[in-house]
């Protein structure tokens, strides 16, 4: 008996470990160890700095350490770097294979990582760690996850309505001043859409009621730049941007005045949701500077950038474009009684992937972030690496999703490359909202709150751009690093049909 077990104990271990090796149509892949080099103390930080944002800049950067150590798991340092951050070495992970362990919150801990290897201070948010800086294992994570869900459903019935107002003053202002000038800026006015959507949308207060009338957006925009300039370039003469900027972290209190007249609008709207807030055992004003942080941040952040790279995108893709964007969108609305619904759009597969297109081909939010919480192996599509607990991992966006070993003509805009059964195929390599457009946000990770939400207003975006338009023309200004593209629309043609 016992000879009998212990043999077949053994075939078993032999097929286990024959499988293990070799699984059928698989070749195993060859451990390596991480290649790469930090260079110096604080010179070979410096080094990497200044490549980073001035020459070559971030892709080439990238591009050219792929390709001297032949490997897309690679040793480098990210700014900022001495002295905003005490430890600028990473793991960069430049491929889409070994991207989404960052989004496996047994592996990796997303503590105090959003913006990287340095955290802002505190003093920028009320005094509070808010929610973005959270690991889902610290247990006010999914309280106030919880919260900006109760948000976003409360606002379900007004998104439609609310969005095409907001949206129908934007196209306003631009035909104005393109009338006027023969072009626009669509960043600002995009702006100013935004926040009078997100703010009527979520709390149903209007700022130009208030006494923050239109400055909200100027006055987000000078807080977001307290807190993201040590990753940021604004395009100034390199030695200048590169002191000013990266060297040292801004001090709070020039911004404290601009926070507190956020704050107050912010506490003045949102009484509904601190007392949501307060039945799950958060205090009021804790709530609320995350309530601030949720729709300045989080949501403004994210379509001011995102917004201007949709129409960058699509403006370049050109006429025939335009045109079969036109007819698919107006007719589905059409068939729907005339309304621009959640139905009609159902009926619009291209205008749904070039939104998808869009996301995938320029992720908004490029920068990903997380520690190892164990020694780990990570795997590329070449070489398994192994990682130690407690280093930092970071994932550069744009190169997971535009992997060419995943995307055909990865560094092409194709509109309709995630349209049909092919394309839903893809939505899994689709990573936008720190995870697979496949996969739900929950309060147990750390995906977007709002990706079904930012996904629905890209789309009635697109589908109002073209309800209204035939096709229009852009120019693109100088493009900073980390921040949106800007956008310059130099004409726009009214439907026709
Ligand atoms: C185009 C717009 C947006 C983009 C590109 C975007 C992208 C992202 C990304 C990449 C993250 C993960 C960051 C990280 O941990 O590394 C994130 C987190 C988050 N986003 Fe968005 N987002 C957008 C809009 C919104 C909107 C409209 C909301 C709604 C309020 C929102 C709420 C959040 C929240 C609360 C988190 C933190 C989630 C957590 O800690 O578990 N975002 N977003
Ligand atoms: C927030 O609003 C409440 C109710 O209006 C008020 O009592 C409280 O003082 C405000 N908090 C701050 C910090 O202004
Ligand atoms: C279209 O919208 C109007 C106004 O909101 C509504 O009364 C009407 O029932 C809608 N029609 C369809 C077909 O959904
Ligand atoms: C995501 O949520 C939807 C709606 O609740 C559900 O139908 C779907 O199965 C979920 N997907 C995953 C991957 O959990």
């Amino acid at each position: 008996m016992a000879s009998t077990s212990s043999s077949r104990l053994a075939v078993f271990f032999l097929i286990t470990v024959l499988l293990s090796v070799a699984a059928p149509g698989e070749t195993k892949l060859p451990l390596k160890q991480i290649p790469g080099d930090y260079g110096l103390p604080f010179i070979g930080a410096i080094n990497d700095r200044r490549s980073f944002f001035y020459n070559p800049g971030q892709e080439e950067f990238f591009k050219s350490k792929i390709q001297k150590y032949e490997s897309t798991v690679i040793r480098t340092n990210m700014p900022p770097g001495p002295f905003i951050a005490s430890n600028p070495k990473v793991i960069a992970l430049l491929d889409g294979k070994s991207f989404p362990v960052l989004f496996d919150v047994s592996k990796v801990e997303k503590r105090d990582v959003l913006t990287g290897t340095y955290v802002p201070s505190t003093d920028l948010t009320g005094g509070y760690r808010v929610l973005a800086y959270l690991d889902p294992s610290e247990s006010k994570h999914a309280k106030l996850k919880q919260v900006v869900y109760f948000l976003l459903k409360w606002s379900r019935d007004k998104v439609f309505p609310v969005f095409e107002a907001c949206y129908t003053g934007l196209f306003e202002t631009l035909e104005k001043q393109v009338a006027e000038n023969g072009k626009s800026s669509f960043n600002p006015p995009s702006e100013q859409a935004a926040f009078n959507f997100l703010t009527q949308a979520f709390f149903g207060s209007n700022p130009a009621d208030t006494k923050l009338g239109v400055e909200g957006p100027s006055l987000i925009n000078k807080w977001l730049l307290f807190q993201l300039h040590p990753v940021l370039s604004l395009g100034l003469p390199e030695d200048l941007d590169d002191l000013l900027l990266h060297t040292y972290p801004f001090p709070a209190f020039p911004i404290q005045k601009d926070y507190k007249t956020l704050y107050d609008f912010f506490n003045e709207s949102s009484g509904f949701a601190q007392d949501e807030a307060e039945k799950m055992g958060l205090s009021r004003e804790e709530a609320c500077h995350n309530l601030l942080f949720a729709t300045c941040f989080n949501a403004f952040g994210g379509i001011k950038v995102f917004f201007p790279i949709m129409v960058k995108w699509i403006g370049r893709a050109g006429g025939k474009l335009h045109t079969e964007l036109a007819h698919e969108i107006r007719s589905a609305i059409k068939s729907n009684g005339g309304n621009l619904s959640m139905a009609a759009m159902e009926q619009m597969p291209l205008m749904k992937s070039v939104v998808y297109e869009a996301l995938r081909i320029e992720p908004a939010v490029p920068y990903q972030y997380g520690k190892a919480k164990r020694d780990l192996l990570i795997e590329s599509h070449d070489a398994v690496y192994e990682v130690k607990e407690g280093e930092m991992l970071f994932g550069f966006q744009p190169f997971a999703t535009r992997d060419p070993k995943i995307f055909e003509r990865a560094e092409e805009f194709v509109p309709d490359r995630f349209k049909g059964e092919a394309g839903e195929k893809l939505l899994k390599y689709l990573l936008w909202s720190n995870g697979p457009e496949t996969e739900n946000t929950t309060v147990g990770n750390k995906q977007c709150a709002g990706k079904d939400f930012v996904v629905l207003l890209s789309r009635l975006f697109v589908a109002q751009l073209f309800q209204r338009y035939d096709t229009f023309e852009i120019e693109l200004g100088k493009a900073q690093s980390g921040t949106a593209p800007a956008v310059i629309i130099t004409s726009l043609k009214r439907a026709s049909f």
